[in-house]
């Protein structure tokens, strides 16, 4: 029995995609979105919220300031309302409004950025209101999951660990998550390869993002993908990148949902799809096991992602050469 439903963090289900074509290829996936609040960031929100508590950096009095605008600001906001604590979450105009909604309900104060910065986009100018903030507030503390280091520890001692205790047989050799903050595969690499040091780490990214150098373009699914390259990430082990266009992205959560039920969020179509990649381009020629995160759900999608109409409309855009 728990008192309440956050303690529930963690412990996700693992299963097998069991109809995979691809002979030799064991492929596993992590239920991140079975998390008390839906995705893989309930772990980063949690620990940290808890680690600063403990040591006492923050307090019952302190404002908690973040920019996210879709699964952090979620989970933040549950997690910081449970600690009693005020938190104040920046999004922008591009923010889903079923996002900005589940922020709201759950107590956090909304700061939306309407101005495009100079890059056009609005991240420039959501971390100059958060600086702004931040000097002219009292107690205050931005949680910064781009350069934060209890961001990859949170992933090292809770999915990291996870990992690498559930995973059949004793042996991973391939692990592929979606990167964005870098929080999740900083920590959960460096965990995994202390155990597998052979384990190969496969970051997947999508067109249009700028993390692993690839030219800016407008994106339309969130949750994968940064218009800068995080901080935190100098110190993942990374093995090797695979880039996937929103177009796979969309085809791959539709393929997921047929194939094996799994009604899943726009990153985990693009973990999906950089698998096939992958493996299209490095044959292996011994039966091998693959763990996917899969990091959060459809449902946040379902205007999106799993909607024919916008389906068509950001397929026409990203077949349009950039
Ligand atoms: C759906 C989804 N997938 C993947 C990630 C990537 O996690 P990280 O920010 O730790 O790189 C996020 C982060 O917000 C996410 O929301």
């Amino acid at each position: 029995m728990i008192n309440n439903i956050l303690e529930k963090v963690g412990n996700t289900p693992l299963i097998a995609l069991k109809n995979y074509e691809k002979s030799n290829l064991n492929i596993f996936a992590k239920l991140e979105f079975y998390n008390p609040t839906g995705s893989v960031k309930d772990r980063a929100a949690s620990y940290i919220i808890n680690t600063l508590l403990n040591q006492g950096t923050i307090n019952s009095e302190t404002t908690l300031i973040e920019s996210s605008s879709g699964n952090f600001g979620i989970a933040l906001s549950a997690y910081a309302r449970q600690k009693g604590l005020r938190f104040i979450c920046v999004i922008d105009d591009t923010t889903l409004p079923v996002n900005e909604m589940m922020i709201r309900l759950q107590g956090a104060e909304v700061i939306k950025i309407t101005e495009p910065d100079e890059r056009g986009g609005f991240l420039l100018n959501r971390i100059r209101k958060i600086k702004e903030i931040v000097a002219n507030t009292e107690n205050i503390y931005w949680v910064n999951q781009y350069e934060n280091p209890l961001n990859a520890e949170a992933y090292f001692n809770s999915l990291g660990n996870e990992i690498c205790l559930e995973i059949p047989r004793q042996k991973l050799d391939y692990l592929f998550m979606g990167v964005s903050s870098g929080g999740t595969i900083t920590g959960v690499s460096q965990r995994v390869k202390k155990k597998y040091p052979n384990a190969q780490i496969i970051a997947v990214d999508v067109e249009g993002s700028v993390i692993f150098g690839g030219k800016s373009r407008k994106r339309f699914i969130p949750g994968i993908g940064s218009s800068l390259r995080p901080k935190i990430l100098d110190s993942a082990k990374i093995d090797d990148v695979v880039s996937v266009d929103e177009n796979e992205t969309i085809d791959c959560c539709i393929e997921l949902l047929e194939k094996h039920n799994i009604y899943a969020g726009g990153s985990s179509g693009s973990v999906y799809a950089a698998v096939n990649k992958y493996f299209q381009m490095h044959q292996v020629d011994r039966p091998v096991n693959v763990m996917c995160v899969f990091a959060d759900k459809g449902e946040r999608y379902i205007s999106t992602i799993y909607n024919a109409e916008w389906r068509e409309m950001i397929e026409a855009y990203n077949l349009t050469p950039a």
